[in-house]
């Protein structure tokens, strides 16, 4: 059941002090991606999440969005798009700056791995400050497709993503497993 899974799940990640600065605790989702019952357990649950979506692709984010985003998609018989830090990938992309804390960042997709006819569903391991998400929502919506929804492994919910993420959402579900 639910109560299984998420404690299979929580059971699976580690948390790391003062990584990878001081007063940071990192979850670490290693040990979950080198247990197999575990990590087949949450790629099925990404994969309910596509189908109640009606997702018609699965974006994964980079670098650990990978990792979680491909089985799902291929559990649920969709295709996969990779959203890459800026300079990574060779086509045609499109780009979405976003703030950090210091300074700022910026994402890219193929512009030709989404059109109109696409509800995507973008997986990640971490929702934190929602700030990598909420640009991968508006990528998305730019390139011209809907936005199915945001499934994520775990949120970290003082830090408010989901709140910032309201907006960008327009709507859409966030499932934090
Ligand atoms: C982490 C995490 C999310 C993002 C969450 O990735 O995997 O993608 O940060 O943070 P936010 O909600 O505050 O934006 P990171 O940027 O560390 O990239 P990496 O997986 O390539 O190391």
């Amino acid at each position: 059941g639910t109560t299984g899974i998420t404690e299979l799940l929580l059971s699976r990640i580690r948390d790391v002090a003062d990584y990878p600065e001081p007063g940071v605790v990192f979850k670490d989702i290693t040990p979950l991606l080198a247990d197999p019952a575990a990590f087949a357990a949450l790629t099925d649950a990404l994969a309910g999440v596509a189908a109640e979506t009606g997702a018609t692709k699965v974006v994964g984010l980079e670098a650990r969005g990978f990792i979680l985003g491909a089985p799902v998609a291929l559990r649920a018989g969709l295709g996969f798009i990779p959203v890459r830090k800026a300079g990574k990938l060779p086509g045609a992309t499109l780009g979405q700056a976003y703030d950090l804390e210091y300074g700022s960042a910026e994402i890219e997709v193929h512009a030709e791995d989404l059109d109109a006819d696409d509800r995507v569903l973008v997986v990640d391991d971490v929702l934190a400050t929602g700030g990598t998400a909420e640009a991968s929502l508006q990528l998305i919506r730019r390139a011209g497709a809907r936005v199915a929804g945001l499934a994520v492994l775990m949120e970290l919910g003082f830090l408010g993503g989901r709140a910032r993420l309201e907006p960008a959402l327009a709507g859409a579900p966030l499932k934090a497993l």
